[in-house]
């Protein structure tokens, strides 16, 4: 019924909601394993976690390769014996409009965004299978429901990721492990510093004004996590109150 002592892996760790996870999980007693691509960044990030009580491996991964993501599950079973909660928390937003062509944008949000989870998933799966318990918590968005121009790709990957998640949820009931959409509106993080149109990046600033902060998303996985075993928190929406769509 708590965060304290489970077993956490964080794709996306070294930025924005994955990092606040990070945070404020190793705060709450969770040891924590942390994956993305920047390890200097992961690195300072398990240093000071660890040098403030907490525990924290930081381990390179991109989660386009479905090898370095087993690895990266393969971290947090050798050095603690199980795993309890797999965030499939990378991705990229790239934004762009239909008619600009970016096909090599597109790509690289179906390989992260999309492949990246379905990763995560075949990583960490057999291992809660053969525990019978554990958490996939995948990391959806807004923009899965609501389409706008210039999100449209981004959209259709985290529409994937819901249907995902719903599927998954389903598939894994005979094994006890729970699975968690989280579907945040706007929250101020790096996400947009990926947009190479720049009357995107200036729109996207601009809606982004009221965004949350990454401390916001941090508490709703806490929230999640902290449930009984018997409650399974599958879908959570949230956005900045003043926010529209
Ligand atoms: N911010 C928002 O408003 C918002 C709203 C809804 C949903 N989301 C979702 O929240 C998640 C986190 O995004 P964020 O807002 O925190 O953005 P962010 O600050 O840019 O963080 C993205 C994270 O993903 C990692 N990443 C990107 N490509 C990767 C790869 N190939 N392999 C491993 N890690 C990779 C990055 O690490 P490296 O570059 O070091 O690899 C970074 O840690 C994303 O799935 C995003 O779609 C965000």
């Amino acid at each position: 019924m708590s965060v304290n002592g489970k077993v956490v892996v964080i794709t996306g760790a070294s930025s924005g909601l994955g990092e606040a996870a990070a945070r404020h999980l190793a705060s709450l007693g969770a040891a924590v394993v942390l994956g993305a691509r920047r390890i200097d960044r992961l690195t300072g990030l398990a240093n000071e976690l660890v040098a403030a009580g907490g525990q924290a491996i930081a381990c390179e991964v991109d989660v386009t390769d479905d090898a370095q993501v087993r690895d990266l599950v393969d971290r947090a079973i050798d050095r603690h014996g199980r795993i309890d909660v797999m965030l499939n928390n990378a991705g990229i937003a790239p934004l762009s409009p239909l008619e600009r062509g970016r096909v090599e944008d597109w790509s690289r949000m179906i390989d992260v965004n999309v492949k990246g989870v379905l990763h995560g998933i075949a990583a960490a799966l057999p291992h809660m299978k053969a525990q019978r318990e554990g958490q996939i918590i995948n990391v959806a968005s807004i923009a899965a429901t609501r389409i706008v121009p210039a999100a449209v790709v981004y959209s259709a990957t985290k529409a994937a990721v819901w249907a995902i998640s719903e599927g998954l949820r389903q598939e894994v009931k005979p094994y006890g492990i729970r699975t968690t959409t989280l579907s945040p509106g706007a929250v101020a993080t790096a996400l947009a510093d990926g947009i190479r149109e720049p009357d995107i990046a200036d729109a996207v600033k601009q809606a982004y004004g009221d965004a949350l902060p990454a401390e916001a998303f941090a508490e709703v996985v806490a929230f999640a996590i902290a449930q009984p075993a018997h409650v399974d928190i599958n879908d959570i929406v949230f956005r900045p109150t003043h926010q529209l769509i």
